[in-house]
């Protein structure tokens, strides 16, 4: 057994040597997505404390796992969190959430979808001058926050930067005063502006860079009661192979001089939030899978396993990096004494490739396959494609047992709509 926990961030594997995850499997079948409660709190609490400023809270952005007994958890925590639907709304309200502890974060929404958070009695944060003159119209004299571009984006891939020139989101800087005329055309009271620069940095420049650009904006406004940095948060996928983690001690001290300085400026003391997703999610989450070919094409050898994209969409989407375990009769092997393989899933596609030209052990069928940090973008983002069912999710409580908090879809699921 290959116990090598190198640079890998502290004690988030450390469970899948505790278990017997061939029992695991048995018990809740394959795939699964299976959370670790311990982690999950932990990285809640270093969210928690990301700086010393004392009117500091953290919104966690459901979109990265919405289930809902890890959302109870996270409330628990005292964390709030952010929605980027309806339906992310109505699950934090059936979470326990408050709608006050709820920040809607609209992107290209209709009329009735901002009434459904002000009949809810959530803000609503709108990104463009159109969805203002929406919001405008349909809750004349209310409060709203506004969505900036401060111009610096930040993220892993193309596709996640969500701030700079070359992206949908957010309002412009120049258009400040356009915000202002027509906030005060319907009589609205801008509480906040938040931004969001993108998903997974790990050196906090550009977020510092990006928080001084909003910072700049934010002072246009004088009647601020919160901004929101946002989120974006990375943590090291290739921890194993050296990556490093965040370094939220430095970005900490960075910040806070950064706000203080600011607050100082601004006359007054503001509500500063953030919006990790990731961050919270991603490393107390495991995918299992089983093998159930092992083949060689024209030699490439492939690993055939039932995690498609469908299951877990990264690695196709974003050509994302998931560091892979093998474990035989609840045993680990050693990832060196092996070959290169292919791992791939059950799609009928070419591109399911869950890891390409991976040095893997010599898997056989009926293996079990750990695709690590996969807790954050991975059930949120699967799908019946295929018409396969999405797997159950069990969680490791912080006592050591451990159970089941979503079914497999199930076959007649799949014609619920008819
Ligand atoms: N706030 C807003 C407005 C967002 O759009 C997002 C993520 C977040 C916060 C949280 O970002 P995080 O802390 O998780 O980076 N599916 C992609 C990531 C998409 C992120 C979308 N927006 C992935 O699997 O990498």
């Amino acid at each position: 057994m290959n116990n090598n926990f190198s640079n890998v961030s502290d004690e988030q594997r450390d469970f899948l040597y505790k278990l017997d995850l061939q029992e695991i499997v048995d018990k809740y079948g394959s795939p699964l997505y299976l959370y670790d409660e311990r982690t999950l709190r932990k990285r809640c609490e270093e969210m928690r404390g990301l700086i010393k400023y004392p009117q500091f809270s953290v919104n966690y952005s459901i979109k990265a796992n919405s289930n809902i007994e890890l959302l109870k958890i996270v409330k628990e925590e005292g964390i709030n969190a952010d929605a980027m639907s309806p339906g992310e709304i109505y699950v934090l309200l059936k979470a326990g959430f408050r709608p006050d502890q709820i920040f809607y974060i609209g992107n290209n929404v209709s009329a009735e979808e901002m009434q459904y958070a002000i009949d809810h009695g959530v803000l609503v944060s709108v990104d463009s001058i159109s969805q203002l003159e929406t919001y405008g119209k349909i809750h004349k004299g209310g409060k709203v926050a506004v969505r900036f571009n401060a111009g610096i984006g930040a993220g892993h891939h193309e596709k996640v930067v969500t701030a700079g020139s070359k992206t949908k989101f957010g309002i412009d800087n120049t258009l400040v005063e356009e915000v202002k005329n027509i906030a005060d055309k319907y009589a609205l009271k801008i509480v906040g502006v938040n931004q969001h620069i993108g998903s997974l940095f790990l050196d906090g420049r550009a977020y510092l860079e990006g928080v001084k650009g909003l910072l700049a904006i934010a002072s246009k406004f004088p009647e601020l009661e919160f901004i929101d940095l946002g989120g974006g948060f990375g943590i090291p996928y290739k921890g194993h192979m050296g990556e490093g983690k965040l370094d939220l001690l430095g970005m900490s001290i960075k910040l806070d001089a950064i706000l203080k300085e600011w607050m100082k400026q601004y006359g007054r003391n503001a509500q500063i939030k953030i919006e990790p997703g990731r961050y919270i999610v991603a490393e107390c989450g495991t995918l299992l899978g089983t093998v159930h070919s092992v083949k060689t094409n024209y030699n490439t050898k492939y690993i055939g396993t039932d995690i498609g994209f469908n299951v877990l969409m990264r690695p196709v989407m974003y050509d994302s990096y998931h560091e892979i375990k093998v474990f035989r009769n609840g045993k680990e092997l050693d990832n060196s004494k092996g070959s290169k393989a292919t791992v791939v899933g059950n799609i009928c596609e070419t591109g399911d490739i869950l890891a390409r030209d991976r040095e893997l052990p010599d898997i056989e069928e009926g293996d079990i396959i750990a695709v690590l940090d996969a807790g954050a973008y991975g059930y949120s983002m699967s799908s019946n494609y295929n018409m396969r069912l999405r797997p159950a999710e069990a969680i490791i409580c912080k006592d050591g047992s451990h159970k089941l908090i979503r079914k497999r879809d199930t076959l007649e699921a799949l014609l619920s709509g008819f």
